[in-house]
């Protein structure tokens, strides 16, 4: 198995690009079951949770191919299969995605009950909740979900309790070829939900309101492909300035999207970086020493759940102590003893993690989540000797060749 080696204390230095957005990607896949023909998609993502995706559109009868990072998939008229297999669904959360555009093209779907990372327990009741309202049968019986409507779906008002990332998304599909005008208050902000009806709208669909929190949706008979640039990814772009904040280096990051980061940077700049941002690219300049400063993760536009344990490794060199508060996942502090076998010093009371400075350590350690993944890698980066990440799986799902434009940036890091 695959193990990122790191000899630390190396500071990065250079530019590099960032790829398309992995959470943009991926819903973006399923929506195309709602229009035959072909679809292209630009600057896609060309992770391991992209292929799943693929693999789970191939299972429902629809090719797809790669030139470059531009990636067309073309539906068939008729499909035979509407089963998402357990063996695809298990790594791969977004997959339930392909529940509300099943249902509201189809009328009927048999979906697996979604894996994904061990970060708390991810229910997926305000999905099955709103398409029920909106005229689905749902029955969920030996992990998986049974869909079934007639078509069209009908229109929905519906209140999420809270901006789902997840739900917003399925709903969507599901309200975009549904008879009527369905509202989503409380819907999510996120970017890769904005860019997802910049698609849909591509396609025919009639939104309003994305990056509000209320969408509404008039329902159309018939959608058509289109073609898409996809978003650069926000959390691949902040992973690897906090890469050059946490080795005291200067980096420039290009074809990003600091608007989609503008909380980071703030707290970034807190700290002490320099940070100059033009349209699509970030400049950050490390200072001698950088301070401690607090986070709490909430929904867009705060600071992002996808970034705490990014953050926390960075937090770790500061001066001072600071406090990391997850307000999204409950279960989302896995990397925290695997940051104490790097010799860090983390105390933590439920939710809220306190992080005392302390020189890291190299050492052997396992990437417990994606994110976790690249935390420990960023704390390997600031370790004195040499650091061994185990279960890169993890990291492969979500990050298109880390370790490469790492090493472009200076780091000595190898994957082995
Ligand atoms: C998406 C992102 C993930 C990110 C998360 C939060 C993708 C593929 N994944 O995940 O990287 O960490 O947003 O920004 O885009 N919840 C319920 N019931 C539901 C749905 C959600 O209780 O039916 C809860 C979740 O357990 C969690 C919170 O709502 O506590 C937010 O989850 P959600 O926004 O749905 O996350 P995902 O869409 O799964």
């Amino acid at each position: 198995m695959d193990r990122i080696y790191i000899k630390g204390r190396k500071t990065l230095s250079g530019e590099v690009e960032i790829s398309g957005s992995k959470n943009s990607t991926l819903p973006l896949l399923f929506s195309t079951l709602l229009a035959e023909g072909s679809h292209t998609f630009h600057n896609a993502s060309q992770v391991k949770d992209v292929d799943t995706g693929i693999k789970l559109l191939q299972s429902f009868g629809c090719e797809a191919y790669w030139k470059g990072t531009s990636l067309t998939v073309i539906v068939p008229d008729k499909i035979e299969n509407f089963t998402a297999h357990y063996d695809l669904m298990r790594t791969m959360r977004a997959g339930v995605l392909c529940l509300g555009v099943l249902l509201s093209r189809y009328g009927k779907a048999q979906v697996s009950l979604p894996g994904g990372c061990a970060i708390g327990t991810r229910p997926i009741n305000w999905h099955v909740e709103n398409l029920k309202k909106m005229g689905a049968g749902i029955e969920i019986q030996k992990g998986y979900i049974y869909g079934k409507s007639a078509l069209p779906l009908k229109a929905a008002q519906i209140k999420l309790e809270k901006p789902s990332v997840g739900a917003t998304q399925n709903l969507l599909m599901a309200g975009v070829l549904a008879e009527g005008r369905t509202e989503i208050q409380n819907s999510a902000r996120e970017p890769e939900v904005v860019d997802l009806i910049h698609y849909l709208k591509k396609m025919g669909a009639d939104i309003e309101g994305g990056g509000t929190s209320t969408i509404t949706i008039q329902g159309v008979s018939s959608l058509k492909p289109s073609e898409h640039t996809i978003i650069p990814d926000r959390i691949e772009t902040a992973t690897l300035l906090m890469a050059g904040a946490i080795t005291l280096g200067e980096v420039g990051i290009f074809k990003c999207a600091p608007s989609h980061l503008t909380q980071v940077i703030e707290k970034l700049e807190q700290s002490g970086f320099d940070i100059q941002q033009g349209e699509d690219r970030i400049h950050l300049k490390s200072p001698r020493k950088f301070s401690a400063v607090n986070i709490s993760t909430s929904f867009y536009p705060g600071f992002p759940t996808d970034l705490q344990a990014q953050f926390m490794a960075l937090m770790t060199q500061a001066e001072g102590e600071s406090i990391i508060e997850e307000c999204i996942f409950e279960n989302r502090f896995m990397h925290v003893p695997e940051l104490m076998r790097l010799n860090a010093h983390i105390t933590t009371h439920g939710n809220k993690a306190h992080i005392h400075p302390s020189p890291l350590k190299g050492a052997v350690v396992m990437a417990t989540d994606l994110r976790a993944s690249a935390c420990l890698i960023l704390a390997g980066l600031a370790a004195e000797g040499e650091t061994y990440v185990r279960r890169v799986y993890h990291l492969d799902r979500g990050y298109d060749k880390l370790e490469s434009k790492l090493a472009l940036l200076g780091a000595d890091i190898k994957r082995i």
